[in-house]
Parts: structure tokens; sequence; C-alpha cells
């Protein structure tokens, strides 16, 4: 179709007059035939019993044949074609912009849907070359601050070492320093979540121990919880085997245990458990801290939402994003179930996938 004097010339009507003076001759028909049964009949001198059961099992047939034919015709050009646009409008609407739905009818048959669908395919189309577009353009900056990001953070430690530094010059380079790590942070999550979008890194699953995974990480934590005097709690089996990317899960470990810390205060609890059954393994963190209400639960895991402004300068808002992008990698699930000012449940679900490194260790 190209230019709108084609447009103009595309049948306007799936369901033209045409149709339906044929299935008013038909029906007209079929009462004529009608007739000449029973006419027929009468010549015939056939019984009481035959003049009543063959018209009704004649309109039987007819009724039963036009309601299968006008199903179909039904089906053929709306339903299916309807059914089709659907799906693929479910597709885009979660980020795949890949789909592509055929027309119904060839070129020279076009009409007013087939138009709709080739426009969805070009809106789709623009709609993949946006998202290429920014997800490049992000990319390419965050590279682009790498280095220079690296060069201050070197020479803030430098200059944080120097001895003869007045208290006040001390405190700028301190905050220099916070302030770089933090774009690093930033930059560093935002690759990764761009890499992990665009499936330039794939999961490298390996068999390893979870629970020490989840001790090991905890760990890293230790200072923090103590000095905000909170209680931690482990509930864990001894040892879980699971086929995982272990890098990536640590990401989606640390995160949830860093929310758990920076959103509880002092004094409260937070717990860690793990349990499996033989399929799949569930995680979860508790907290005791401040809660979400139900719009902070609906956003927690786009991109850069941050529900608690008072946190706000810890953190980007890009933990939850990437833990439920490596999940997805990973076919496992996160929920969330928080009440406000009682504290928040974090449950992480997924399949332990040993079979499956049994299958790959049998084939050649
Ligand atoms: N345990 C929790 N308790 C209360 N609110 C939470 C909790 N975990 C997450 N949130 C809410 O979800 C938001 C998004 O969390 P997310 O981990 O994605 O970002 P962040 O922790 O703010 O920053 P980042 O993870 O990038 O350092 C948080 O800003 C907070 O509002
Ligand atoms: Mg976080």
């Amino acid at each position: 179709m190209n230019g709108e004097r084609n447009r103009a010339q595309v049948r306007q009507s799936r369901f033209p007059v045409f149709l339906f003076a044929v299935i008013f001759g038909v029906l007209v028909l079929m009462s004529g035939i009608h007739e000449g049964l029973i006419v027929g009949m009468d010549k015939l001198k056939a019984g009481d019993l035959v003049q009543i059961v063959v018209p009704i099992v004649y309109w039987l047939l007819v009724a039963g044949g036009v309601t299968l034919y006008i199903r179909r015709q039904m089906k053929k050009t709306y339903e299916t074609p309807m059914q089709m646009l659907a799906k693929a409008a479910g597709k885009v609407a979660h980020g795949d912009f890949s789909v592509f739905v055929p027309t119904i009818n060839t070129p020279d048959k076009y009409d007013y849907l087939d138009v709709m669908i080739m426009d969805f395919n070009t809106m789709v189309e623009e709609l993949g070359s946006m998202e290429t577009l920014k997800t490049d353009f992000f990319s390419n900056v965050s590279h682009e601050f790498k280095t220079p990001l690296a060069v201050i953070c070197n020479n803030a430690q430098l200059l944080e070492k120097e001895e003869n530094l007045e208290e006040k010059q001390k405190e700028s380079v301190q905050s220099i320093l916070r302030s770089a790590r933090r774009l690093s942070d930033l930059i560093m999550n935002m690759l990764k979540l761009n890499k992990l979008e665009k499936q330039t890194i794939q999961p490298m699953p390996e068999a390893y121990d979870l629970c020490r995974q989840l001790c090991e990480c905890a760990l890293q934590f230790e200072d923090r919880w103590e000095s905000k005097e909170i209680e931690f709690d482990v509930d864990m089996e001894e040892r879980r085997m699971i086929l995982a990317d272990p890098g990536l899960l640590e990401l989606v470990w640390t995160n949830l245990l860093s929310n758990a810390i920076k959103f509880t205060p002092s004094g409260g609890k937070v717990t860690l458990t793990e349990f499996s059954d033989g399929q799949s393994v569930t995680v979860s963190v508790r907290d005791t801290g401040c809660g979400m209400d139900e719009t902070t639960k609906n956003h927690i895991f786009d991109k850069f939402y941050q529900g608690d402004s008072s946190h706000s300068t810890e953190g980007n808002g890009l933990g939850l994003a990437l833990a439920k992008r490596i999940l997805e990698l990973a076919e496992g699930e996160i929920s969330v179930d928080s009440t406000v000012g009682m504290g928040s449940t974090f449950t992480v679900k997924m399949p332990l996938n040993l079979d499956r490194d049994a299958h790959n260790k049998e084939e050649p």
C-alpha cells in the first residue's frame, strides 16, 4: 500500500451489502423449496407424520447450514485477525518489538482491517527503532562516562590520603568521592541492565551451592546491620545446589538485602529464609521496615523508580528492575508483600534446573 490514494481505494466494509443480499436470496430460495416439498408430498399422498417430519428436518438442515456459514465467515473475516492483532499488541505492551502481523488479503483486495494491520506493523517498527536508539544512547553515554569517572575516583582517593589537608578540604574530597562512587554505581547498573535487556550478556549457568552464596551476600552487610542495630535472622538449609548464573543472582540477593537494611529503622529485624522442594527453591527477605503503599508496590520494578524519597540519595532505583530482569532470564519470579509501617517481604522462586545439568552432561 503506497500513499493515501491507494488507501482511499480499499474496501471499507468486511460485510458488504452484497453478502446480505445473497443470504436473503438463499432464504427466499429455501422457502420456495419448502413450498415445493409440501406440494410434492401432497401429490404423492404422503402420510400425516411424513408431512410434519420432512419440513422440520428440512428447516433444521437449512438453519444449521446458514448458522454454520455465518459463524465461519465471522471467524474468518473478523475474529481470527482480531485475535492475531490482540496477541501482537500484548507482546508489544511487554516490550517485544519484533512482532509482525501478516495482512489478511492480497494487496489487490486490501480492506480497512488490512490497512489497520499495516499501520500497526509500522507503529511497532517505529517503536522498536526508538527503543534501540534510546538503549544505544544510554549505553554509549554510560561508556563515555566510565573512564573520566574512574579518573575522578582515583584522584579523589589519592587526595583523601594526603596528610596536610584541612578538615574542610578533607570533607570536600570525601563528598566528591561519595558522589563519584554513586555515579559510577549508577552507570554500572545502567550498563548491566541495558546488556541484560538487549541480551548481549547471556546467563552462564553453573551448578553451585546457593546457601553458601546467600551467606556470603549477607555477610557483606554485617557492618551495616550492626551499626543500625538491626537483628538479622537466617533460616535456611545447610546446602542447596542450583544451576544458575552465580554472578547475576548475587546482584539479586545483594539488592534485596541492601533494600531490607536500608528501609528498616534501627532496632528492626531482617529475616533471610530459604527452602526448597525437589524442583524449585524459594528465597525470601523479610523486614520490619517502613513498608510500601499500593502505588509504590506497583512501580518498584520500574527503572529509576524510588518510592521512598528519604532514601533517594542511597541508590538510583535500578536494583529491583535489574533483579526482575535477571530472574526473568533465570525462569524465576519475584513477588512482594508489604504493609505500610509494618514491613515488606520479597520472595524469589526459581527452578533448581539440576536435571538440566544432568541432561547436559549426558549429551556427547
Ligand atoms: N524492603 C523495602 N522496604 C520498603 N521499600 C522498598 C523495599 N525495597 C524496595 N523498596 C522501594 O522500592 C524502590 C525501588 O527499589 P530499588 O532497589 O529498585 O531501588 P533503590 O534501592 O532505591 O536503588 P538501587 O537499588 O539502585 O541502589 C525503593 O526506592 C523503595 O521505595
Ligand atoms: Mg535497591
